[in-house]
């Protein structure tokens, strides 16, 4: 693995971007948006509702915000696809409007659990129906919302982000209170954007009744997907590989942590702020890997990162443990299920529990495993492929392009041997 790579913007920042946009008064200009069926769902939902989007070119978008009352509802169901940050996101805003609207998902996407967003927003005064806490989600409109003081059950960034925009809508003050912090790129883009909030690590408080005003958003690199290059180029030999601009939000970057704890050599160069958000440049060279008990207070910091984690933990020296990270069981798939099935395919030794897994690194055989229509299963893959003693078969990959589109160039481009299967 040699050369550099950029990889695309940010998928939860491109949501966020997005989101926002459309409701201040102004034009917005975001550049490094990511050009995946994730955020592109989301922004055909938010055309739907009546905002005028222009893609002047790749990785651009123009947003005409309408102001906080100015999307106008339709009848047809709004389709966020694969996207669970999309759906929830946009449960909250859409439970401020005075118009219903009903929000759908694709098959994975439409097993995903809803309840976590829709019991607090009741609590803010929102009616939202759902197919016993699972997607379709009926949200009827005109309902008048309240700010209320949540403890979140579950570490979501997703759940937090829904509350504060159901709270731009709501009389009085929200406040979110989290087990353990989550990436607070709401919170920043909302100041960013004109609104007051207070927020700290864990903590987040704003109240109804402000105007957002449009801005410019420069999209870092998504760290998740700079991931798979990460563990590629750590446990390829003689592999050096550099990948430019990668958002390093503190609350994103478990993954560092945790494969330098396993002895990786990862460094960072020319760290910046772009955007309101920590950038850099990460430089990776291929380093023997052993495993680690995994300390669980950075799971919440690496949560999308546990795939490509586990392909690591199986060719590393020694035994890995993760504990702590049932929310993995709510992913795209069943995130731990899919991982040990598929490793187990490639002849590695993995036990499942219930929040985690432990995984005994060795050599891995090639074989066929299964995506279950998650692409950051697909990708963790990939890369295991790259180091399997036969070909590594990957049953179902079109949903790479829900958060990485050009996987398989970029990759190709710095040393992977990625083909169609037939
Ligand atoms: C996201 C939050 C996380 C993460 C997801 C994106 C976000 O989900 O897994 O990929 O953009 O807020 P949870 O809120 O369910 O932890």
């Amino acid at each position: 693995m040699q050369g550099s790579v950029t990889v695309p913007g940010d998928k939860s920042v491109s949501h966020r971007a997005l989101m926002l946009a459309v409701i201040a008064e102004g034009t917005s200009h975001i550049r490094g948006f990511l050009e995946g069926e994730d955020t592109r769902a989301t922004a055909a939902v938010l055309a739907q509702l009546g905002v005028r989007i222009e893609t002047p070119s790749a990785g651009e978008r123009v947003v005409h915000g309408v102001g906080l009352h100015g999307l106008r509802g339709t009848t047809l169901p709004l389709d966020c696809g694969n996207a669970g940050t999309g759906m929830r996101l946009l449960a909250g805003l859409l439970a401020g409007q005075a118009f219903d609207s009903r929000l759908i998902g694709d098959a994975s996407l439409s097993k995903r659990p809803m309840r976590r967003v829709t019991d607090p927003l009741a609590r803010m005064g929102a009616r939202i129906d759902s197919r016993d806490g699972l997607p379709p989600l009926d949200v009827h409109g005109g309902q008048p919302l309240r700010g209320i003081r949540y403890e979140l059950p579950v570490a979501s960034a997703q759940v937090k982000s829904a509350l504060l925009l159901a709270g731009l809508y709501a009389t009085g003050e929200t406040e979110i209170i989290e087990p353990h912090p989550t990436r607070d790129y709401t919170e920043r883009m909302l100041a960013a954007f004109g609104w007051p909030i207070v927020f700290a690590p864990g903590h987040a408080k704003l109240e109804g009744g402000h105007l957002l005003r449009a801005r410019d958003v420069d999209v870092p690199a998504d760290f998740s997907s700079a991931a798979f290059f990460l563990v590629a180029a750590s446990i390829v030999p003689g592999s050096a590989l550099r990948l430019p601009g990668v958002g390093l939000n503190p609350r994103r970057t478990g993954l560092l942590q945790a494969l330098r704890l396993m002895g990786a050599d990862i460094t960072v160069e020319h760290e910046r702020e772009a955007g309101g958000e920590p950038v850099g440049d990460l430089v990776v060279r291929h380093a023997a890997l052993h495993g680690v008990e995994l300390p669980e207070s950075i799971v919440p910091d690496m949560i999308d990162e546990f795939p490509a984690l586990f392909i690591a933990a199986a060719v590393a020296s020694g035994r890995t443990v993760i504990r702590g990270a049932a929310e993995l069981r709510v992913k795209e798939s069943d995130r731990i299920a899919t991982m040990a099935a598929g490793l187990r395919a490639l002849g590695a030794r993995i036990e499942e529990t219930p929040d985690g897994a432990i995984i005994h690194g060795g050599r891995l055989a090639g074989g066929a495993v299964d995506s279950h229509l998650d692409h950051r299963i697909a990708m963790s893959f990939a890369v295991a492929g790259l180091v399997a003693d036969a070909a590594v078969r990957i049953n179902d990959c079109s949903h790479v392009a829900t958060s990485f589109p050009g996987f398989v160039t970029l990759s190709n481009g710095c040393g992977f041997d990625l083909r169609d299967a037939d």
